[in-house]
Formats: structure tokens, C-alpha cells, sequence
């Protein structure tokens, strides 16, 4: 751990340590780092990127392969400009931004906690605020002017709304329904000081739940709950979560109720997901705007009608710091200091380690053998480097839950030794079922999550 004061969440990392673990492993590195890097931008490592990809899958699993009743799609980044009009962007998606008059240093207003200018240090500096639109925009074709403005779009939510009749018309589905993306978005934010939580290129994972207008306050309750278990299935626990109701001014344009799912991070309670009751503000609004008609019609009622939205919006990247924070703990093996992480065997970027005791060649085929048995089902890393103490230690620091050592013996008696990264016991299997027993202690390490009625919201 750094200097820094023990965080007050019950997580047991300050950022500082996080980040200098992200690095150090692989997870995260500054982007462009021999350039200097650039602000709020950063690039995922080999074990970031596979951890990454383990959270896109679960969230796709959850979200769309498990259920009947949601379909994805994959919508373009640069659209017609329109959609950003109708949806409300263009008009109102900004946030309070001041300049400090001795350094032009510029901040976001309500992220300011006194008139002292965080650049500068100059008290009174700060002149008054003024609205920025936060789009970040380009110039689409060869002319570059006005005429070929376009906006990187700053959520993936609008690419289900447009697509809401096509998605509709081809999928025959009944209300209720959903349509669910994953994808970058871009955001110019003012603010970005705490690593990856607030980037201006981040990756959304989001699902809009089109429901009779009746049904939607019980929907709503129905999606908070469903996207806490999904959290906690992914390991993160229960009491560093909580739900909180915005208040009537913090709504966004398009809200008529959200709760955000709330992580107690080291500087306190922040967002990790939003969900939100839409109304039916982005069907009439792209209805009036495009002239095309965004109705449901009722089979029983025969009537149209503009359905309703519930939708929960999670940032990956922010699900992935979230899940690192949680997951972090420092403990003592045999009087010695290690740094686990106690990641879900799901979400893990590597699920197991295979360790030739001994660097001699007579072992090498053996593990090799043992390596390529195992990474048909699991992710693997080979590591035959170092003391096999110092190699426990770096899988405990990327949370790897499981490492099996091929040792002389091994050549002998044809089995291994399984040793588990929580409790670090050992078991000796033989070779011939080392993948059911791989699967066995998987199991047994995965996060067990109350039933959807057991939630209290
Ligand atoms: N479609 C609704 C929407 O975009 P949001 O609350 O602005 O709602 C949803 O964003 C989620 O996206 C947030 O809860 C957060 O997880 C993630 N997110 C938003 N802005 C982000 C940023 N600048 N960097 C990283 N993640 C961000």
C-alpha cells in the first residue's frame, strides 16, 4: 500500500495502488505512454484486454443469451447528426463549466468545492459558468466545413431507439422487449482525474426494455434487482453496493426516474450503473423528428401505442475498476506480505497458471502437455520462470484462482498438485482428471447470488 490514508469504503486499495498494479501487470497502461500519454485516455494490456472481454461476455450471457426477450444489435458510431437533435444532445447535453481568469485552467462547476482554482490555487479566480456541450464531434467526407459536422455518439442508447421499428418488424417480438448493445462512446467530460472511471472514450454496455406504459414502474423495480445480482455474480459484494434515487433536478432530459447502482469506492459512494425510466421520451421525439411513425401495436387492444422504456446503462471500464477495487486485499502467507486479488474464476484473466517446478528440461513435456490439456476450457498461463514462490505470488496479483505445479514426481506417478489461490491449499490429482477437478474447485470459487426475491431494493 502507498502513504495515502486507508480508504474509508472497506476497500482495501487507494487508487494510487490500483493504478500502479494495472500497470505493473498489464492491465492498464497510460495511452500512448511513449508519447508522454494523453489526458483521460488509456490502453488495455493483455490481461485487461482478456478481462475485459470475460465482462462483455457475461454481461451478453445475462443480457441477451439467456433471455428470450432481448436481442442485440451492433448500430454505427458516426450517424446522421439528426438522432443527436431528436434525441436531446445537441440541445441538452452539457455540463456547468468555469475558467479560472489567472491560468484559463477550465473545470466542471459542481465538481468545485470552494472559489480556490484546483489549477492555480488562486482564490476568486473563477469566473461564471457557462453550459459545454459534451459531444465530441468530427467532419464526415471530403469537404471539410460545416455541412459535414457529425457527432461520435456519447451514448450506444440512441442506435436501439432508431432501430426500434426494423429491430421490431424482423424479430416479431411482443411487448415486453428489449434491445441491447454493447460499444465505445465518447464524451468531451472536463473532469477526469480517477483513472478509469471517467475516460472520454469508454465503452458502453447498455439495454433499452420497451414496455407497456402500465407495466413500467414494476419494470423498473424488476431491472434494479436483476442488475445488483448481476454485479454480485460477478463477485462484487453486496455491501459495497447500494441503490440510490435521483432527485428530481439531477434527472437527465430524458428521465422520469433513475437509480443508479451506487460502489462505495475509496473517495466514496459513486455511480457504476444508471437505470433509467425513459417514459417514452425517445420514441416521440425521433417519431416527430424523422416523420416516421414508432408505434407498438397491441394485439389485444388493437390499438397503438408508443411503449414505454426502462433502461439500465453500465460503463465497462467502470465495472472493471469496480471489480478490481472490490477485489483487491493484502494478506500474510507463512509471515510474508502477498497482494491477491480475489477475482471470480468468470471474470479472472487467467482461470490457471501451469508451473513446471523446476525450470529442467526433463519436466518441460509433461507441463507443456498438462498446458495444452487445460487451455481447450480454461484460460492458462505458462510460467517457468523464477522460484515457484515468487510465481504464486504474481498469479495471487492478477487473481488467478487456480495454479497447478508439475513437479518430478509428476513423472512418476502421473498427477499433479492443484494449489488454490484463497486459502492456498494444496491437492495432489492425477493428470488423467485434472480437468474435472479444475472445473470442480472452479465451481466452488464462484460467487453464490440471492434469488431475484431475496434482493431488497
Ligand atoms: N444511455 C444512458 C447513459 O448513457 P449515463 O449514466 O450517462 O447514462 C451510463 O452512462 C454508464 O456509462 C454510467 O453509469 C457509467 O458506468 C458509464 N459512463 C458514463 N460516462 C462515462 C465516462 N466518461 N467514462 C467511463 N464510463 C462512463
Amino acid at each position: 500500500m502507498s502513504d495515502t490514508p486507508e480508504p474509508a469504503s472497506g476497500v482495501k486499495a487507494d487508487l494510487e495502488t490500483l493504478v500502479s498494479l494495472a500497470k505493473r501487470r498489464g492491465f492498464v497502461f497510460p495511452s500512448a505512454e511513449i508519447y508522454g500519454g494523453f489526458a483521460a485516455a488509456y490502453d488495455y494490456g493483455p490481461l485487461g484486454t482478456q478481462m475485459r472481454r470475460n465482462i462483455r461476455d457475461l454481461w451478453w450471457r445475462a443480457m441477451v443469451q439467456e433471455r428470450d426477450d432481448i436481442v442485440g444489435i451492433e448500430a454505427a458510431i458516426i450517424t446522421n447528426p439528426e438522432v443527436w437533435v431528436a434525441s436531446g444532445h445537441v440541445s441538452n447535453f452539457t455540463d456547468p463549466l468555469v475558467e479560472c481568469r489567472e491560468c484559463q485552467g477550465r473545470f466542471r462547476a459542481d465538481h468545485l468545492e470552494d472559489d480556490v482554482c484546483p489549477n492555480c490555487g488562486k482564490r476568486g479566480t473563477m469566473g461564471t459558468p457557462r453550459q459545454f456541450n459534451m459531444m465530441l464531434s468530427t467532419i464526415v467526407g471530403p469537404v471539410s466545413d460545416e455541412s459535414g459536422r457529425a457527432y461520435m455518439r456519447p451514448e450506444t442508447a440512441q442506435g436501439m431507439f432508431v432501430n426500434f421499428d426494423n429491430v421490431q418488424t424482423t424479430t416479431r417480438k411482443r411487448l415486453p422487449f428489449g434491445i441491447a448493445q454493447q460499444g465505445k462512446s465518447f464524451r468531451n467530460e472536463i473532469t477526469v482525474k480517477q483513472f478509469i472511471f471517467r475516460t472520454r472514450e469508454f465503452e458502453q454496455m447498455e439495454m433499452e426494455y420497451f414496455c407497456h406504459p402500465d407495466e413500467s414502474l414494476a419494470l423498473h423495480t424488476y431491472w434494479k434487482k436483476e442488475r445488483l445480482r448481476w454485479h454480485m455474480s460477478l463477485g462484487i459484494r453486496r455491501e459495497h453496493l447500494r441503490l440510490r434515487d435521483h432527485d428530481r433536478e439531477e434527472l437527465s432530459h430524458y428521465s422520469q426516474a433513475t437509480s443508479d447502482v451506487e460502489f462505495h469506492y475509496p473517495w466514496g459512494w459513486g455511480e457504476l450503473e444508471g437505470i433509467a425510466h425513459r417514459g417514452d421520451f425517445d420514441l416521440t421525439s425521433h417519431s416527430q423528428h424523422s416523420g416516421k411513425k414508432l408505434t407498438y401495436l397491441d394485439p389485444e387492444t388493437n390499438q397503438h401505442i408508443v411503449p414505454h422504456v426502462v433502461e439500465p446503462a453500465l460503463g465497462l471500464d467502470r465495472e472493471m475498476l469496480t471489480i478490481l477495487f472490490d477485489a483487491y486485499d493484502e494478506d500474510e502467507i507463512g509471515g510474508e506480505k502477498r497482494v491477491v486479488l480475489h477475482l471470480s474464476p468468470d471474470v479472472a484473466p487467467v482461470t490457471v497458471a501451469v508451473l513446471p517446478l523446476s525450470k529442467k528440461d526433463t519436466l518441460e513435456p509433461t507441463a507443456r502437455e498438462v498446458s495444452s490439456m487445460l487451455r481447450k476450457q480454461f484460460r492458462v498461463q505458462y510460467d517457468d520462470t523464477q522460484s515457484i514462490g515468487r510465481r504464486y505470488r504474481r498469479q495471487d496479483e492478477i487473481g488467478t484462482p487456480l495454479c497447478v505445479t508439475v513437479d518430478f514426481d509428476s513423472l512418476e506417478d502421473h498427477a499433479v498438485t492443484i494449489r488454490e489461490r484463497d486459502t492456498t491449499e494444496q491437492i495432489r490429482v492425477p493428470i488423467a482428471g485434472l480437468v474435472d477437478a479444475v472445473t470442480e474447485r472452479l465451481d466452488a470459487l464462484r460467487p453464490v447470488v440471492p434469488s431475484h426475491d431475496e434482493i431488497e431494493v
